[in-house]
């Protein structure tokens, strides 16, 4: 990779290194090939392993016009294949441990267009910070301003597509992360409402907020329910993206429990601290369907968003209490923490109703999906085919998630001797029970069969409890945007 560093205006310049099976591997870099060569030598001496998350600054040289060199693991290499995931954590890792300089320049091994757009894509997932509640900035480091990649690709043909659709990712997933960090003090179903409408603002994608005596009137029992006994009134948002010339017809609904207290089922303490997080689904579909909308795919996408805050007072839902879900099943409410299937049954009802080709369902709704997956990986249910396209994106997007199954014997466990169905049923499994509940609510397409869809359960992988890792900060994390993006152009690209 020749490269005149010279002309790089950047305070550090970031390169590689492998873990081979032998050792630290230096990978392709546009250093001159006497420096490269000596730094290969004394990567052992350096204690460098080239292992992911490793960031390791050395002095530079500056005849060749580069004052700090950085190292950056990128984790086990094969025969120097890298993967795009590889070099999406690597950039992300890099520039989130840079944070305090203000330029820097990424010359990561890179082949082919995708890799620099995963490049690309890493930078900014990792310089993202969350301007937070904080009075004042001392001792916080400045995000990295500017980056400039190094490639052998800068000329490619699609190169400013790839990048132009990696920016509109990051910052989609950056957007969903900032919503996940906002404490519930500040969001809440009303000025997440309003916060749906700033983001979307100069783009063609019309809004319509229901408010609660809408939801009243209209018969949104389940995400009534959940949202009576909070002072701050539950909200349904619709938004849609429709432009002339869409090929398919898609809908996504989102998980929006603005803080989970758990209602009259009160979650103990300890349990209860990250439930700020409960609204990531809704937050994804909605960065999702603007990120879509900005890149102007010709898809007819719908995203319902079931805002409510689940809160225990005097109006609070009560455990045996029964509602009555849009379009007329009803739900005997055992315990009202499993709040979340209850806003999601209103909002895939009423996505149901326009006969879309596919639904996607995003939520946080399970604590046993972290029991069955860990904290990394999403579960993915619901028909084979939905479920299985829904991995194939992941994997393509370079998210974790896995398919589940939706065994048919949990379906009694739902059983109630007061109304259709019961909130709780088998706990063994409990991702699957929550799963088939949800099913129960998907609606007829237009030849009469059940509307294909999947539900992505994501109550680990969208909140960050430990440290920063990769392209991934701590706290929201924005999981499932670039999934469901992928799964929108997979469809399209099958359909054309
Ligand atoms: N929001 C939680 C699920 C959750 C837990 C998300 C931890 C993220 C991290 C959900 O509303 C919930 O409380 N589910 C209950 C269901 C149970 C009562 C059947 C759970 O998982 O315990
Ligand atoms: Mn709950
Ligand atoms: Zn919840």
């Amino acid at each position: 990779m020749a490269a005149d560093l010279k002309k790089v205006d950047a305070q550090a310049l970031v390169i590689g290194v492998g873990r081979g099976s032998e050792g630290p591997v230096l990978l392709d870099n546009p250093l001159p090939a006497k420096a490269a060569n000596a730094l290969a030598a004394s990567l052992d001496i350096l204690g460098v392993s080239g292992a992911a998350d490793e960031v390791r600054r050395i002095p530079g040289i500056a005849d060749y016009g580069v004052e700090v060199l950085v190292l950056a693991g990128v984790g086990k290499v094969a025969d120097n294949q890298i993967t795009e995931e590889a070099l999406r954590r690597a950039a992300g890792s890099a520039i989130r441990q840079l944070a305090g300089l203000s330029t820097v320049a990424l010359a990561l091994p890179t082949t082919t267009v995708a890799q620099v757009a995963a490049v690309a894509e890493g930078a900014a997932l990792g310089a993202y910070q969350y301007d937070s509640h904080h009075s004042s900035t001392e001792g916080r480091k400045a995000a990295v301003e500017t980056v400039t990649i190094i490639t052998p690709m800068a000329a490619a043909a699609g190169l400013p597509e790839a990048l132009e659709r990696a920016t509109v990712l990051a910052s989609a997933v950056n957007a969903t992360r900032t919503l996940v960090n906002e404490p519930p003090s500040h969001l809440y179903p009303e000025t997440f409402a309003d916060a749906a409408k700033e983001l979307a603002k100069g783009l063609p994608v019309k809004i319509t907020v229901l408010d609660e005596k809408k939801l009243e009137k209209d018969g949104y029992g389940g995400i009534m329910g959940v949202g009576k006994g909070s002072s701050r009134p539950p909200r349904l948002v619709k938004v849609e993206y429709a432009p002339a010339k869409a090929k398919v017809k898609l809908a996504l609904v989102g998980k929006g429990i603005t803080f989970d207290s758990g209602g009259i089922s009160i979650k103990p303490g300890a349990g209860m601290v990250t439930m700020k997080c409960d609204m990531a689904g809704a937050a994804a579909v909605l960065n999702a369907l603007l990120a879509v909308a900005r890149l102007g795919l010709p898809v007819k996408l719908t995203a319902w968003l079931c805002l409510a805050e689940n809160m225990p007072s005097s109006t609070a839902t009560r455990p045996s209490d029964v509602l009555t879900i849009f379009g007329g099943k009803t739900v005997e409410v055992l315990n009202t923490d499993a709040e979340g299937r209850l806003v999601m049954a209103d909002g895939l009802v009423a996505a149901s109703l326009e006969q879309p080709d596919a639904i996607l369902d995003v939520a946080t709704l399970t604590g046993a999906q972290m029991v069955a997956l860990g904290t990394r990986t999403s579960g993915v249910m619901g028909d084979d085919g939905v479920s299985a396209a829904v991995k194939a994106a992941a994997d393509r997007a370079g998210e974790l998630f896995w398919p589940m199954p939706l065994p048919e014997e949990l379906r009694p466990s739902l059983d109630s001797p007061v109304a259709d169905l019961a909130n709780i049923g088998e706990r063994m499994g409990g991702m699957m029970t929550a799963a088939v509940f949800l099913a129960e609510f998907i609606g007829k397409g237009k030849d009469g069969s059940t509307i294909p869809w999947a539900h992505l359960d994501i109550a680990g992988p969208a909140f960050n409890e430990g440290a920063a890792y990769g392209y991934t900060p701590k706290q929201g994390t924005g999981v499932a945007v670039r999934t469901v993006v992928a799964y929108v152009e997979d469809v399209l690209s099958r359909t054309s």
